[in-house]
């Protein structure tokens, strides 16, 4: 038996620290599939295999093995055995990773990886095709959204005290443009599915969206 919280949203719109809170708190695992592309941009990067090489992407697919261990509030992101959690976050990847994201082949093995990591668990997944496509019957569905600004302004901080080196401009820059391509995609693009729960975080606190989140999922965890 699983259930599954699907969490979707814009780029530093929170569902990450979300899930990951959420998950710790209810017992569940949670799993971010935005680090699953990230761990694929980090491979053609060391590889050398610029994104607009489609080919060598695909190509890449075969050579590569992604893991998550560790704990909800640690977890440990492994590429062919080696920990890669904090090179996943480096602004190269972060730069490159959204076009990565953007070819089906890569899509099509890493939600076969994604749903591969949920059987028979209680789970809350974040991403940005969680709700619409991973798992389109999802028991909860979240879409989690905020201006631009304040994502930016989160994300910046972050990355401030993960010793990552990008301005606030830049972040907001590349904010704006995996907006546009996360929602432009061909297959998996972010949209709200009809179904899905909307919180604009913009002027609320974690611990806000938190017990506004959790409410929503013990109102339908009991009851099944
Ligand atoms: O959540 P994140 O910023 O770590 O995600 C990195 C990129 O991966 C993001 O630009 C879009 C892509 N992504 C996706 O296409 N589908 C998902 N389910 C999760 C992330």
């Amino acid at each position: 038996m699983s259930f599954i919280v699907a969490i979707d949203g814009t780029a530093g719109s929170g569902k990450g620290t979300m899930a990951n809170a959420i998950a710790n708190d209810l017992g569940f695992i949670s799993i971010d599939t935005g680090a699953t592309y990230r761990c694929v941009a980090l491979a053609s990067i060391r590889e050398n295999i610029p994104y607009e090489d489609k080919e060598g992407i695909i190509k890449l697919l075969d050579r590569i093995e992604i893991d998550i261990q560790g704990d909800n509030l640690n977890p440990i992101f492994l590429l062919n055995g080696e920990d890669v959690s904090k090179e996943i976050r480096s602004a190269e990847v972060t730069k490159i990773v959204s076009q990565v994201s953007c070819i089906p082949e890569v899509r099509l093995k890493l939600v076969e990886l994604q749903r591969k990591l949920a059987i028979g668990k209680n789970v809350v997944m974040d991403g940005r095709d969680i709700g619409t496509y991973v798992f389109p019957n999802a028991d909860v569905k979240i879409y989690l959204d905020a201006t631009e600004e304040v994502r930016a302004k989160r994300r910046w901080e972050e990355n401030q005290e993960k010793g990552i080196n990008m301005t606030y401009e830049e972040t907001l820059e590349n904010i704006r443009m995996r907006d546009k391509q996360d929602k432009e995609k061909e297959i998996g693009a972010l949209k709200k599915a009809d179904d899905a729960i909307v919180i604009d975080t913009t002027d609320l606190s974690i611990e806000e969206v938190k017990e506004k989140i959790e409410k929503i999922v013990k109102s339908k965890y009991v009851v099944k």
